[in-house]
């Protein structure tokens, strides 16, 4: 039976990404009969929703186009609301009494999820409660779904993880990274391990560098607050972008199962080269959106100070110093209101060892996965020119396209949240890949925090300052993508 019995517990109930992401998701999950009548939700927050409020709430945020009335009201009722402060106590009695009912009137048998969508200072004190108040029920499995930030360096991460440690044990702590959700993303897996060809060509013999591009056209939006404290070393390359290199670059898993996976993963960071001062001045770029007639510059917007040297753009060229991978440099960059909105890698092959068709250069072979806007897999190739004459040009092998394709993507949110429902923790960040990849990031941060002087700018709407053009022109590659 592919039906799950569950009670849903939402901190930050009233939170955009709950009305953006997770009521939809549920539905979704609720629509697809993975949710049906064993399941309820529980929104916390500090705002005094009634249960009639959020369930319209609820409502709102599933309905789409086309999307039936009936199901959305019916889904709806299995909503809940309760107003609560996380350091009340108090509080704490009155969900574990609301939980308690809810388990009972939709024959739940004990399942439940703790979702933290909220201020991550929060969590150590709502782990202890959760258990202290017994919310966590000993008839069935307790999760704990938690968002990021997972700590702002690696000792806030240590200390964030040890508050939640004691409460919660490794196996049963979701850290969601929704990169790990899309379905390009998990493509990786497929492409690698599921084909031959790239398996045999998948290491520094072949791989000539590889590139990874997140860019946004976006500025930071209503979000300034959060982002002014984090930067785009800390929002994008921490978590999405390493998560990505990992996965690119780990060895083949024993099995394709969550623990063999995520060894594997945690070895591909562990194996990071961990940069000097020195290193990080030569490899890394910074740089903040100026601002143009239309939009103001990054240092123009509200909630963000005159002087700010929060990075809105990270460009940088790192090295996975594995058996494998030792010596491939892979260049990564993403940021605010650039030229689009695209998350693609490139694969960028070596040149044949002898070109017998000279003088003129021959094409690269590169392998581009790109995941946003659309999933879209290609490699090119050089293939003969038609004609009398022997002439190459370069062509592109579609090898997937997903507007080809009629079966609908999940959002990334639907498939890791069944996921945990399911107790697969593959596709969730295990906690030394966090420490890793902070220890990575830490020494970048550290030696860009000692410097004075403002930010380097770059236009609105271009691919980033020149320096992250140069930082690949420096070893004789350029970006494959550029807008
Ligand atoms: C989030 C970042 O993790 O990812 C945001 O905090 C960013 O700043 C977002 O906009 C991008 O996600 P997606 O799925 O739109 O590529």
């Amino acid at each position: 039976d592919t039906r799950q019995q569950a009670l849903f517990i939402i901190f930050g109930g009233t939170g955009d990404l709950a009305k953006r992401k997770l009521y939809p998701s549920l539905f979704e999950l609720y629509e697809k009969g993975f949710l049906k009548e064993n399941f309820a939700v529980i929104g916390t927050a500090r705002r005094p929703w009634t249960d009639e409020y959020f369930q319209e709430v609820v409502r709102k945020s599933v309905t789409v186009e086309g999307t039936s009335k009936e199901d959305a009201d019916e889904f709806a009722q299995h909503f809940y609301y309760q107003s609560h402060n996380v350091n009340d106590t108090e509080h704490y009695v009155t969900l574990q009494k609301l939980a308690q009912r809810l388990d009972e009137k939709y024959s739940i048998g004990g399942n439940r999820l703790f979702y933290l969508a909220m201020s991550p200072r929060f969590f150590g004190t709502i782990a202890e409660h959760l258990k202290s108040q017994k919310i966590v029920t000993d008839n069935g499995y307790n999760r704990l779904i938690i968002e990021k930030p997972f700590g702002h360096d690696l000792p806030s991460a240590r200390e964030l993880n040890d508050s939640i440690g004691r409460y919660f044990a490794e196996d049963s702590v979701f850290r969601i990274d929704h990169y790990l959700g899309k379905e390009m993303i998990q493509n990786i897996a497929a492409v690698r391990f599921g084909n031959n060809l790239f398996r045999a060509l998948w290491n520094n013999r072949y791989i000539d560098n590889i590139q990874i591009t997140l860019s946004e056209a976006l500025g930071v939006e209503e979000r300034a607050g959060y982002y002014e404290t984090a930067g785009a070393l800390r929002d994008m390359v921490q978590n999405h972008i390493l998560q990505i290199v990992s996965l690119l670059t780990m060895n083949m898993p024993a099995s394709f199962t969550e623990s063999d996976i995520r060894r594997e993963k945690i070895y591909a960071l562990k194996a990071l080269q961990v940069y000097t001062p020195e290193q990080v001045e030569e490899n890394f770029v910074r740089a903040q959106y100026a601002g143009t007639s239309g939009l103001k510059g990054y240092r123009q917007e509200e909630q963000i100070a005159d002087d700010s040297k929060t990075e809105t753009f990270v460009a940088g060229k790192l090295f996975v110093e594995s058996e494998n991978f030792s010596g491939v440099p892979i260049y990564i960059r993403t940021g605010k209101r650039l030229a689009k909105k695209t998350t693609r890698i490139d694969i960028v092959f070596k040149d044949v060892p002898k070109n017998i068709f000279g003088p003129e250069k021959l094409g690269k072979n590169i392998l581009t996965i790109i995941v946003e806007p659309e999933g879209e897999i290609y490699l090119q190739m050089n293939v003969k020119k038609i004609g009398q004459n022997f002439g190459l040009q370069v062509q592109k092998l579609d090898l997937l396209q997903s507007e080809n394709d009629d079966s609908p993507v999940p959002e990334a949110y639907e498939k890791l949240i069944l996921d945990a429902l399911r107790g697969d923790a593959t596709n969730f960040t295990h906690w030394e890949e966090v420490a890793y990849s902070w220890k990575f990031v830490d020494a970048i941060r550290t030696a860009w925090d000692k410097k004075e002087g403002p930010l380097v700018e770059y236009t609105s709407g271009s691919m980033g300052p020149h320096e992250a053009d140069d930082l690949l022109a420096h070893d004789g590659h350029k970006w494959v993508f550029s807008a």
